[in-house]
């Protein structure tokens, strides 16, 4: 009787991911767009992968991929006690997520929406000394909470501009990233905002960052400040924001990202000192490919009993990773 063929591994690709990472996955196994009898599944941050969705895979799931740097649509402590890994995708998309922190931060501090909705609309306007004037970012400063790979992305970038960085966060980073960032200080986040001309928000999600910015965090920053997010929504209490934007509490606010997305809070709909964008931080054809590339190597090489390229839970792993 010949031995039985080693079964190819099964791939659940849940939403549509870009042709090169569906090559490799072909290539490595079979797909599937159903997440039941799945070895590995390929999932985006609206996919809730929680013990419902592990059950519904069944015991042979091996590994989450999330297609995103965030993985907090992820129940990992529920993958871990069942031995699925899970992995991210870092790196690949730290300088589109700071160009586009960059391009929010301009448009909001010059006003480009605004300028836009009025030149759109058709209405009466022309050059004069004091037409639709912004603020200038050259000698400001940049507080950046969450100095991770994005946030010193972003806050190389805001160097360009002639800004001062400080930051705010779990940890000081290496003095090399300091210096490098011109001298960019660590110092506690209410010394941040009320220090900062633009916050931006570069640190994930989690229970202990839910709502980090709200009412009382908001009245500490300056009345000129300008708030960016291209984080995760729930950072912000939104409806907070939207009452200390109406009130002249900060200047202005700069959203990729929203508590309950794609849904955005009618009263930051009503205030034209906001900047909005919808979730497009990683939104390049490179970054989302190299995404979704990155993911399919962390699906394979966790099928195959290898080193996944970017583990979140490396703990389950048979083998010690560096
Ligand atoms: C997108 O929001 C990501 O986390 O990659």
């Amino acid at each position: 009787v010949p031995p039985e063929a080693p079964q190819r591994p099964r791939f659940a690709v849940l939403r549509r991911i870009p042709e090169p990472a569906l090559d490799l996955l072909g290539a490595a196994g079979d797909l599937q767009d159903a997440i039941a009898g799945a070895d590995a599944a390929l999932t985006l941050l609206y996919d809730r992968v929680d013990d419902a969705l592990l059950d519904a895979a069944g015991p042979q799931l091996r590994c989450i991929a999330n297609v995103a740097v965030g993985y907090d649509n992820v129940d990992v402590a529920a993958c871990t006690a069942r031995g699925v890994l899970v992995t991210n995708t870092p790196g690949v998309l730290t300088d589109a997520t700071a160009d586009l922190t960059i391009a929010l931060m301009l448009s909001v501090t010059r006003r480009l929406g605004e300028g836009e909705r009025l030149v759109r609309a058709g209405a009466p306007w022309s050059f004069d000394m004091f037409f639709m004037l912004g603020t200038g970012l050259a000698g400001k400063t940049l507080g950046v909470i969450g100095l991770g790979a994005i946030g010193q992305a972003t806050a190389r970038r805001a160097r360009a501009f002639g800004m001062e960085v400080v930051y705010a966060g779990h940890h000081r980073v290496a003095e090399a990233v300091e210096r490098e960032l011109g001298g960019a200080r660590f110092m506690s986040l209410d010394e941040l905002l009320s220090s900062a001309d633009v916050v931006t928000i570069h640190c994930p999600m989690t229970p202990e960052t839910h709502h980090l910015i709200d009412a009382a965090r908001l009245a500490q920053m300056r009345r000129t400040a300008f708030l960016v997010n291209t984080a995760r929504g729930p950072i912000v209490d939104e409806l907070a924001l939207a009452a200390a934007l109406h009130d002249g509490l900060i200047a202005g606010a700069a959203l990729d990202v929203f508590e309950a997305e794609p849904n955005v809070h009618p009263d930051l709909l009503a205030l034209d000192n906001v900047a909005l964008s919808p979730h497009l931080g990683s939104a390049t054809v490179e970054t989302r490919t190299a995404m979704a590339v990155l993911a399919a190597r962390n699906a394979i090489a966790a099928v195959r009993g290898e080193p996944p390229p970017t583990p979140v839970n490396p703990e389950v792993l048979p083998l010690a990773l560096p």
